[in-house]
């Protein structure tokens, strides 16, 4: 902005006669109420939150556990025709995996299950975090984010990363209708995208909205780190929207 004026810079490539590209509909995504979701480390607060909200919306689910009767219980919990299982089985009957485990437990958990992931859309949502005196803070993994990491280990199977500002509060909160947030999807595949989108967006106020590729997912799992503090700040349940999208 140079004396109330605003300088538009226009690149060489651009023409006067070429006109803007279209805009995109987020809302333009295939129907995936016929696939089957699962959900490894179901058992806990995030995966059993996103379990609940995916079946409530009419979605199949599988909730996998290392252990199946755990995941039984769970899934009995749950009801809404959810199922459980060891976290093999699970992966073996599901067409979308979410990985909700501890960071902890991610690598080991992926390599375990390499066979089972084989040829999977695997949707991870883990944020590696610290948490200090000061708060929670971002751990980087040595392959850039656990999501970058879920792709190394899993060669065979198309990994994507959605899911990492949602409460695990709300999620579980059956008084509470709409999730009213946005959930970043990044991934290497624009359909396999956009099937994450589509089941986020399956869930009644929440919308899925593309948000790069998996090597720009440290700084999505990260952002968990600031809503942590935003949470504890104002005792709320903060979650992110987009804007212009
Ligand atoms: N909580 C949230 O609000 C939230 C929000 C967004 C994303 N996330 C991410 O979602 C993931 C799960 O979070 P959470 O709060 O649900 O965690 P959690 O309750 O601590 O763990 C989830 C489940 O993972 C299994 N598990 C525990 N330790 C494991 C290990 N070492 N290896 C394999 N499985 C293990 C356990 O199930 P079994 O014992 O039955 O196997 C447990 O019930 C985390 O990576 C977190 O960053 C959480």
């Amino acid at each position: 902005m140079v004396g109330g004026r605003i300088l538009r810079m226009t690149s060489a490539s651009s023409s006067a006669s070429s006109s803007p590209a279209p805009r995109k509909d987020p809302w333009d995504l295939p129907d995936v109420s016929g696939l089957t979701v699962g959900v490894l480390g179901g058992t806990g607060d995030q995966g059993r939150g996103l379990a609940y909200r995916l079946a409530r919306a009419g979605q199949r689910v599988v909730i996998g556990s290392r252990a199946a009767e755990r995941a039984q219980q769970a899934a009995g919990e749950i009801g809404l025709g959810v199922e459980g299982a060891e976290n093999a089985e699970c992966a073996r009957r599901s067409d979308v995996v979410i990985v909700a485990v501890p960071w902890d437990g991610h690598a080991r958990t992926l390599e375990s299950l390499r066979e089972e992931l084989r040829g999977k859309l695997v949707v991870d949502c883990v944020n590696p975090l610290g948490f200090d005196k000061k708060g929670a803070y971002a751990i980087r993994p040595e392959e850039g984010s656990a999501a970058q990491q879920a792709e190394a280990l899993l060669p065979d199977s198309r990994v994507t990363a959605a899911f990492h500002h949602l409460s695990a509060v709300l999620l579980a909160d059956a008084d509470v209708e709409k999730i009213d947030t946005d959930v970043m999807v990044l991934g290497e595949d624009r359909e396999d995208c956009l099937v994450v989108q589509a089941l986020a967006g399956r869930v009644p106020g929440m919308r899925g909205v593309f948000a790069g590729r998996l090597r720009n997912a440290h700084q999505v799992e990260s952002l968990v780190a600031n809503l942590v503090s935003v949470n504890r700040r104002y005792k709320v349940h903060a979650g992110i929207r987009l804007t212009d999208v």
